[in-house]
């Protein structure tokens, strides 16, 4: 085996492959890396002038590429010369929650990484360490072996090759992906090959402590990425509970996280009041948790997971209703301006945002919406509801908005989605004019500073108080 690694190829080039591949290039100068995607459009994208219009946009990830981006990053639709020129190749692409057959509803689909697997047995020359990043159901790390050591794909190419599997699962949170990836908790690493475990953990060496750097077998690793958002999505799940305690007693639930937190046993993070947490892990991987238990017949212990996920759809068809009794129980033709539609602030993903299904309610009981967001692009709207809604007319129902301002017009309502920061500083007193009477707020992320408006203008709901 070859004592250092000089060529990396990260398959999938999206929200995960991206970032943690310009952030390995850019601490690790004299390792070429390539991430190849089969989507060429993507693949354009990365290589764009245009800096600002990357296919994933992340705080300080710009600056990156300009300084790495045809040094020692590349990003190519060559799968195979890229594969067969690899020491070390990481697999990122995505894995949905299946759709159909066996599991589906709960099971990931493996269909990506085991098309991933078997291109790498097809082209892979020498010894491959194969590195899973994406987040996959437990065991999957034996699938990928199984194919990687299949003898037919090997005796077609007939090339003298061999193969290390490590489990190498990425806990960057997006928005800020790149801070996460500069400066990690722990880099866990999960595998057999002592020798592979050394080689990748050298590459992190470059910029993450040594005592940083854990190492698990491979199941250990796989199962420790579904467990650490499980925990992270029920603190939201717990707290959001709360906050509909808080607005039936007169407490204020960012009073109650805020005492709780300072217990050093409780912790401060991921207490914050929302909608309903989104994006593209939390429930994928309580549901691949959820179907594990149900393998293994452990059913109490599936129940208990499945509780966090209602809690959650709960939280958003609460204010869903609650909107509706706030406008005098009735929304029909009414016009919401809904600010922000990403799962969270500083990024532009919109999987499982909440704002999808609360915009779905609205539009159910016959609302007009008017949608703005700073960073997600109008087609993505547009693609997210023209495949959920059937029906054209409910599809007209919605209009996206270039500002703030121009969404705020002739509005009854304005639902605030995502945190994003340029909410937090809106002049409320220049929105007033723009909006119909009775002008409402309400505010799903606690971003507003109520004393500061006008109550004799506004009437304002803000949730958990
Ligand atoms: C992450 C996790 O890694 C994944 O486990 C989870 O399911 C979703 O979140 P992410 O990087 O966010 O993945 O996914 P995405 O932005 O969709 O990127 C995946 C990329 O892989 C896409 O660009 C897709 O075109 C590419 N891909 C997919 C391939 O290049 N080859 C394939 O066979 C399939
Ligand atoms: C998450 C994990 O944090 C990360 O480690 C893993 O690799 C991928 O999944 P991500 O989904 O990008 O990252 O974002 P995160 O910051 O965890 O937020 C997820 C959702 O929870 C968002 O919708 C966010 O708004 C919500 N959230 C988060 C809350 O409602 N309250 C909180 O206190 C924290």
């Amino acid at each position: 085996m070859k004592k250092i690694i000089k060529n990396i190829c990260c398959i999938g080039a999206g929200y995960v492959g991206g970032p943690s591949m310009a952030v390995i290039a850019h601490k690790c100068k004299d390792i070429k890396i390539t991430v190849v995607d089969i989507n060429e459009e993507k693949i354009k994208a990365w290589n764009g002038d245009d800096l600002n219009n990357l296919p994933v946009f992340e705080p300080g990830l710009k600056e990156i590429i300009r300084e790495c981006r045809g040094v020692n990053l590349f990003f190519s639709n060559e799968l195979k010369k890229t594969i067969s020129e690899s020491d070390m190749i990481f697999i990122s692409v995505n894995t949905p929650t299946k759709n159909k057959g066996i599991g589906a509803g709960k099971a990931s689909d493996l269909k990506y990484i085991e098309l991933s697997a078997r291109e790498i047995s097809k082209y892979a020359e020498g010894h491959t360490i194969v590195v899973e990043k994406s987040t996959i159901p437990v065991k999957t790390a034996q699938t990928i072996k199984e194919i990687l050591s299949s003898q037919k794909e090997k005796e077609l190419n007939n090339k003298n090759k061999s193969f290390s599997v490590l489990s190498n699962p990425e806990f960057l949170a997006e928005g800020t992906a790149i801070n996460d990836l500069l400066n990690p908790d722990r880099i866990l690493i999960g595998g057999e090959d002592s020798l592979a475990i050394d080689l990748l953990s050298k590459i992190y060496e470059n910029w993450v402590p040594e005592k940083k750097i854990i190492t698990t077998n491979l199941w250990s690793s796989e199962l420790s990425k579904l467990v650490a958002n499980a925990f992270l999505a029920q603190r939201i799940s717990s707290i959001n509970s709360i906050s509909a305690i808080c607005e039936s007693t007169g407490a204020d639930v960012a009073e109650v996280s805020k005492a709780i937190g300072m217990d050093s046993r409780i912790g401060k993070n991921f207490l914050k009041v929302g909608p309903g947490f989104g994006g593209s892990c939390f429930k994928k991987d309580i549901l691949n948790l959820i179907y594990l238990c149900e393998k293994f017949n452990l059913v109490e212990v599936a129940k208990y997971w499945e509780q966090i996920l209602s809690i959650n759809s709960w939280q958003q068809k609460r204010i869903s209703k609650i909107i509706v009794e706030k406008l005098f129980g009735t929304i029909s033709e009414k016009t919401i301006t809904v600010l922000g539609f990403s799962f969270k602030a500083n990024t532009n993903d919109t999987r499982e945002s909440p704002a999808i299904d609360i915009c779905l309610d609205l539009i159910e009981e016959g609302a007009n919406l008017n949608i703005y967001d700073p960073k997600v692009e109008k087609q993505e709207i547009e693609r997210i509801f023209n495949k959920k809604l059937k029906n054209k007319i409910e599809i007209k129902k919605i209009n996206i908005s270039g500002s703030v301002k121009e969404a705020c017009l002739n509005s009854d309502a304005i639902l605030i989605m995502t945190e994003w920061e340029d909410f937090r500083e809106i002049e409320w007193d220049k929105i007033y004019p723009l909006m119909r009477d009775p002008s409402w707020i309400f505010d799903t992320r606690r971003i507003l500073n109520i004393e500061s408006i006008d109550h004799n203008k506004f009437n304002i709901w803000s949730i958990g108080r």
